[in-house]
């Protein structure tokens, strides 16, 4: 993919330029955001019981949250956009079933396909009427429970250059996440805020 992308005025270039470029070294730090992964899920458990459950993990990147779900689940799947996000975690996680699409047209896939549709560091990166289709298409595949896994807070300060050079819409994530989430789901929770990321369970 051509450097032009990262200057293109369309996010999905810009954003598939940037994570086509990041993924080797994103494969090799990920293991920085485990320990933070296990105790969400440590939390996310005390709410609902992830035994036996079929996960869809949106926006799966490497793989490395979509891994915290194995051990428990009964299949884990991750869709992603970046090619080479998905090679990474191919080989990193062979007991992931992970394939390339847009978390905006989830449309190949059945409503109340999965138990639990999640996304962790997805949706912070994209414009609201874009996060609105991705939320809307995790309601509609998921039979219940969405998990939301991103920043909210105060961020430290080389994530927000990370956010900056991304050029993501983060800013206006971080203030109308909230809202947005309930205006979608009936119930929705935050189990989690530390150190810049939170922990959302919505219910439909
Ligand atoms: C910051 S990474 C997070 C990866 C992983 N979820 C984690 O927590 O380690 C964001 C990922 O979301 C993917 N992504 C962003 N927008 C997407 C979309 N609309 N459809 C599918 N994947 C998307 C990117 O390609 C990238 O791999």
């Amino acid at each position: 993919m051509s450097i032009l992308n990262y200057f293109s005025k369309d996010p999905d270039k810009r954003a598939g330029f940037i994570f086509d470029f990041i993924a080797p070294v994103y494969g090799l730090v990920d293991g920085v955001l485990e320990s933070g992964y296990k105790s969400s899920i440590h939390l996310l458990n005390a709410e609902i019981d992830l035994n036996n459950m079929s996960v869809l993990d949106i926006g799966t990147g490497t793989g490395a949250w979509a891994a915290m779900f194995l051990k428990q689940s009964n299949s884990v799947q991750g869709i992603d956009f970046s090619q080479k996000m998905l090679a990474v975690s191919e080989k990193k996680h062979p007991g992931i079933n992970f394939s390339i699409g847009n978390a905006e047209d989830l449309s190949e896939i059945a409503d109340n396909s999965f138990d639990l549709v999640t996304a962790s560091y997805v949706i912070h990166g994209v414009t609201a009427d874009k996060r609105a289709k991705i939320l809307s298409e995790m309601k509609r595949v998921s039979k219940k429970h969405v998990v939301i896994h991103d920043f909210v807070g105060r961020t430290p300060l080389f994530t927000r250059f990370l956010e900056f050079m991304e050029r993501s819409d983060y800013k206006d994530f971080k203030k109308n996440f909230c809202k947005e989430l309930q205006i979608m789901f009936p119930e929705t929770k935050k189990i989690r805020s530390v150190q810049g990321s939170g922990l959302y369970l919505a219910t439909k």
